[in-house]
């Protein structure tokens, strides 16, 4: 994908990291340089933009929506699509696609409640498609903007022991960054999750054939020591389909005993929302210079402003 030119944005295995090291990471770093001297060149001037949101967002949502303004797109937004859009009406959601590429828009970002959502979508798309997490799937370009925060904090991403928490079963953003991670050299993961919310096997095995070290293990006190990475996240309760987990989120809690038992140089992320079923990352600590949970969302705003000018730009 080096040197061809991005259209959709699907699935984090697409990319590879020389591109993502030397044109997504560069444009992003020029928009932060632009946005602080407050000369944002409108390069989306001519341009419009389709949010289409069957899950609830405030950040994706909010990230792209400004993106696009910022740049001098317009931008359309139907947030809530499953309840305001006629997928009411029982349509399918390859004749909303269709629909709003008729109506002359130059991309879509979806957010869609199916596995797979953004790549049917595709599939009858001329214009392109961009994945804002498909259900239990994938949030590519969340997983971008945590690399980005990675990156600029070490530098560097090969080489990093990072510990993926929570729900890795079903959080779509620890699955995109287990993908996206896959493609550095000497990576550690570590897998930190009971079973019943460990990775699903599509990721190990990937992990397994791009020869990433990884390691399951139930609890963060096992491996804070020796983590450069700590990425957080909540239990994705909406995905359990009724099904009655007993699990309070011990383990997978940050607690000052992991805190202090974390590297002085190590960062702690959240995608977020953080929310009180794992209490995962409690209101009290929000303050430790190692968190840096509203850096990644300042991060997605230039990322996913770099992103909609390389698909949208020759
Ligand atoms: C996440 C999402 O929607 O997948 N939030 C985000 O986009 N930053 C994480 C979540 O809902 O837990």
């Amino acid at each position: 994908m080096a040197n061809t030119k991005l259209k959709h944005i699907l699935e984090s295995q697409q990319f590879d990291r020389s591109w993502i090291e030397k044109i997504l990471f560069p444009e992003a770093d020029q928009m932060r340089k632009m946005v602080s001297v407050a000369k944002i060149k409108p390069y989306l001037k001519d341009k419009s933009i389709c949010l289409l949101f069957y899950e609830p967002s405030t950040r994706t949502r909010l990230s792209f929506q400004n993106a696009g303004l910022m740049l001098g797109a317009r931008v359309a937004v139907t947030e809530n699509a499953k309840e305001f859009s006629s997928a009411v009406k029982g349509e399918s959601l390859k004749d909303t696609i269709r629909t709003v590429n008729a109506l002359g828009f130059n991309a879509i970002v979806i957010r869609s409640d199916v596995e797979g959502g953004a790549t049917e979508a595709a599939s009858v798309s001329n214009i392109p498609i961009i994945n804002a997490g498909d259900a239990a799937g994938q949030h590519p370009t969340q997983s971008l903007l945590d690399l980005y925060t990675i990156y600029r904090h070490f530098g560097k991403v090969d080489g990093l022991k990072i510990a993926l928490v929570g729900d890795c079963k079903n959080s779509r953003t620890h699955r995109s960054l287990a993908y996206l991670l896959g493609k550095f050299k000497k990576i550690t993961l570590f897998l930190v999750a009971p079973k019943e919310f460990q990775m699903r096997p599509d990721i190990l095995d990937y992990l397994d054939r791009h020869k990433i070290l990884y390691k399951q293990v139930p609890k963060l006190t096992d491996v804070a020591g020796n983590s450069d990475v700590v990425c957080l996240t909540r239990l994705q309760k909406e995905r359990l389909n009724g099904q009655n987990i007993k699990f309070d989120g011990s383990g997978v809690r940050l607690t000052r005993e992991i805190l202090s038992q974390l590297p002085k140089n190590s960062i702690i992320t959240h995608v977020l929302p953080r929310s009180n079923d794992f209490n995962e990352l409690p209101e009290e600590f929000t303050n430790d210079r190692r968190i840096i949970i509203f850096k990644q969302v300042e991060n997605g705003l230039f990322i996913r402003m770099a992103l909609l000018k390389l698909i949208l730009t020759p």
